[in-house]
C-alpha cells in the first residue's frame, strides 16, 4: 500500500514539474509566474482541486510519442475565490509552449461544460502558443470546441480571460468571446498575425508590444478591458472583479455587507458642477461619491474617456454604472464610447446587474470620420442595448442632456425605470446658442437682440423642470441627496418583472 501512495505522489511530482525546472527558470526570468504559481494567487488558499492532471496528449507525429508530459500543458480544475465556486484553467507555458492540443482543448472543453451545469463562472490564464503544430487540425479541431463553449456559455456564465503570455492566431478568439480580458503588462500580447506576416504582408514595421501588447489592447483597439503590472496584481484584480459578479444567470450578483449608509450626504456634491456650462468636472468624483465606500472596479479605462463604464456597489449590492464624463470631448458620445457602454449594459442585463446612469451629455460628436465610421450603426447599439436590457434601471442627469442623446442615455422613453435630475440639468433639442442660432438666423447681425434670445431660451429650457413637468423626470433631486435617492430607487426595483415578446433574440446593430 505504502508503495503504492508513494508511486502516486511520485506522479504527482512529475505532473507539478511541467516542462521541468530549467523551463520553469526561464518563465520566472521573465517576470511570469508558472500556471500553477498563478492559480495559487487567484484562487483561496487549499481551495483548488485539479482535475486531468495525468492526461497525456495521443500524438505521434514528428517524434512527439517521445515527450509526455502529464497534464499536456494545461492544469484545470475549480477552487474558490471570497468562498465563491470559479472553474479555471491555466495554461502553462513550459510544457510545449502552452501549445493547444486536441487532448489540452478537451481539458478545458471539460471544465467548461462543468461550469455551465454548475452555473459557475470559467476564468481562463492563458500563456500560450497557440495550436500544437505537430497536431494540425486534431488542435484547430480543439480550438473551434473551445470556441463554441465559449458561445454556448455566453449569457449563462460569466467568463473572464486573463492573458498572461502570447495569444496569437486563431487562439484569441476564444478570450475574445469571453466577457472579459486582462492583460499583463509587458509580458502578454495578443494578435491574430505576428510582426513577421505583418511585415512581409503590408510592409509594416512593429514589434510585438506595439502589435498587440497591454499598450495597445487597453487603449487603442479596446480588446481588453484592463491591464495590470504584473501577474499577481492582475490575478488580485479578477479576484475582485469576481466579487462583483453573480456565479450564473439564474441567480442574483452576491451582497457584501458594508458599513456605509445610503443616509450618508455628500454636500460635496452641490457645488461640483461649475458655474460656466463649458467648464467640465470629472464625472469619476460623483461616481466614487455615491458608491459604497467609494469603490469603483472600472473597465477600459484607457479607452473612450468620455465614457466610464464600470462596478459599483450601493447599500452592498452589485451596480454597472455608465456615466458621461465631461473631462473627456466634453463627454460626447461617439463610435467608441458607444460599443463601450452598449457592451457593457449587456453584460450587466445577462447577469442581472442593475444600472445606474449618469447623465451630462452635449449630444454625438460631429464630424466626417464618426459619420465614415458609422456612428449611425455604433451609437445604435448603445440605444439598443438601453431599450433592450430589462434589468433595474435608474438613471441621475447632472447637467447636460441635449437631442438624440438624451433619448439614448436610457430616458424614461426607452423605459428607464427611474429618472432623476439634478437643479443643474438642462434637458433640451440643444444648447442655447446654438439653438437660438438656428431659430433666428435672420438676427444673427444683432448680438443684443441675440443675446436676449439665448437668454430667453435658457431660461425656458435649459432646466430640468420641462422634462418634470411632463413625467420624463420623476423628482428633481438635491446632488447632496444622490446616494440615497438612488439606493432607495434600485430598492423599489429589487422585484421588478418585466414582459419582452416573443422571439429568439434581437437584432443589434453588429
Ligand atoms: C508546438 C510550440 C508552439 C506550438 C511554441 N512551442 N509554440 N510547440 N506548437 N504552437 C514550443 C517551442 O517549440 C518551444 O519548445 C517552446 O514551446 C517555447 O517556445 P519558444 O519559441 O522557445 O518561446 P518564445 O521565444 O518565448 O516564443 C513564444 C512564441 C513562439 C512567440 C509563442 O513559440 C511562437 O511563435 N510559436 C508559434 C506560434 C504560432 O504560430 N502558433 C500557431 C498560431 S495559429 P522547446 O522544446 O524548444 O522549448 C493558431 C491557430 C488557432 O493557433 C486556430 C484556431 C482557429
Amino acid at each position: 500500500m505504502q508503495n503504492i501512495i508513494a508511486a502516486l505522489e511520485e506522479k504527482r511530482a512529475e505532473a507539478r514539474l511541467g516542462g521541468g525546472q530549467k523551463r520553469i527558470d526561464a518563465q520566472h526570468a521573465k517576470g511570469k509566474l508558472t500556471a500553477r504559481e498563478r492559480l495559487d494567487v487567484l484562487l483561496d488558499p487549499g481551495s483548488f482541486e485539479e482535475y486531468d492532471m495525468f492526461v497525456t496528449h495521443r500524438a505521434v507525429e514528428f517524434g512527439m510519442e517521445k515527450t509526455i508530459i502529464p497534464g499536456d500543458g494545461v492544469v484545470t480544475g475549480w477552487g474558490t475565490v471570497n468562498g465563491r465556486l470559479v472553474y479555471v484553467f491555466s495554461q502553462d507555458f513550459t510544457v510545449f509552449g502552452g501549445s493547444l492540443s486536441e487532448t489540452h482543448a478537451q481539458k478545458i472543453c471539460k471544465i467548461m461544460d462543468l461550469a455551465v451545469q454548475n452555473g459557475a463562472p470559467v476564468i481562463g490564464l492563458n500563456d500560450s502558443g497557440g495550436a500544437r503544430i505537430q497536431e494540425g487540425v486534431a488542435a484547430l479541431g480543439g480550438y473551434a470546441e473551445v470556441f463554441w463553449r465559449n458561445v454556448q456559455a455566453s449569457g449563462a456564465i460569466p467568463q473572464i480571460s486573463v492573458i498572461m503570455g502570447p495569444s496569437a492566431g486563431g487562439a484569441v478568439y476564444s478570450p475574445a468571446m469571453t466577457d472579459f480580458i486582462f492583460m499583463v503588462k509587458d509580458t502578454s500580447y495578443m494578435y491574430v498575425t505576428g510582426p513577421d506576416v505583418v511585415k512581409t504582408v503590408t510592409s509594416e514595421i512593429v514589434t510585438h508590444e506595439e502589435l498587440g501588447g497591454a499598450s495597445t489592447h487597453t487603449r487603442i483597439s479596446a480588446v481588453a478591458d484592463a491591464a495590470f503590472d504584473n501577474d499577481i496584481e492582475t490575478l488580485l484584480e479578477v479576484r475582485r472583479l469576481v466579487d462583483f459578479l453573480p456565479l450564473s444567470a439564474t441567480v442574483k450578483p452576491p451582497r457584501l455587507a458594508t458599513n456605509d449608509s445610503i443616509e450618508r450626504s455628500e454636500p460635496s456634491l452641490d457645488s461640483i458642477i461649475p458655474a460656466s456650462a463649458a467648464k467640465p468636472y470629472d464625472m469619476r468624483e460623483v461616481i466614487t461619491r455615491v458608491a459604497d465606500e467609494g469603490d469603483f472596479f472600472e473597465i477600459q479605462k484607457e479607452h473612450a474617456g468620455n465614457i466610464l463604464v464600470g462596478f459599483m456597489r450601493i447599500n452592498g449590492e452589485s451596480v454597472g454604472v455608465v456615466a458621461n464624463q465631461p473631462l473627456v470631448l466634453a463627454g460626447c458620445l461617439d463610435i467608441n464610447s458607444s460599443k463601450k457602454a452598449a457592451r457593457f449594459i449587456r453584460f450587466c442585463d445577462a447577469f442581472s446587474i442593475p444600472i445606474l446612469t449618469l447623465v451630462d451629455v452635449p449630444g454625438f460628436l460631429p464630424g466626417v470620420a464618426q459619420e465614415y465610421g458609422g456612428i449611425i450603426k455604433h451609437g445604435a447599439k448603445l440605444l439598443f442595448a438601453y431599450a433592450e436590457a430589462t434589468v433595474p434601471k435608474v438613471t441621475v442627469i447632472t447637467r447636460k442632456a441635449y437631442g438624440g442623446a438624451y433619448d439614448v442615455m436610457a430616458s424614461k422613453h426607452i423605459r428607464a425605470d427611474v429618472n432623476y435630475a439634478w437643479p443643474t440639468a438642462e434637458i433640451a433639442v440643444m444648447g442655447a446658442k446654438g439653438a437660438t442660432e438656428i431659430l433666428y438666423r435672420s438676427e444673427l447681425g444683432d448680438r443684443e437682440k441675440i443675446a436676449r434670445r439665448t437668454a430667453d431660451y435658457e431660461a425656458r429650457f435649459a432646466n430640468p423642470f420641462v422634462a418634470a413637468e411632463r413625467g420624463f423626470i420623476d423628482d428633481v433631486i438635491m446632488p447632496r441627496e444622490t446616494r440615497r435617492r438612488v439606493a432607495r430607487a434600485f430598492e423599489t426595483l429589487r422585484h421588478k418583472k418585466a414582459v419582452i415578446p416573443a422571439k429568439k433574440h434581437g437584432n443589434i446593430p453588429l
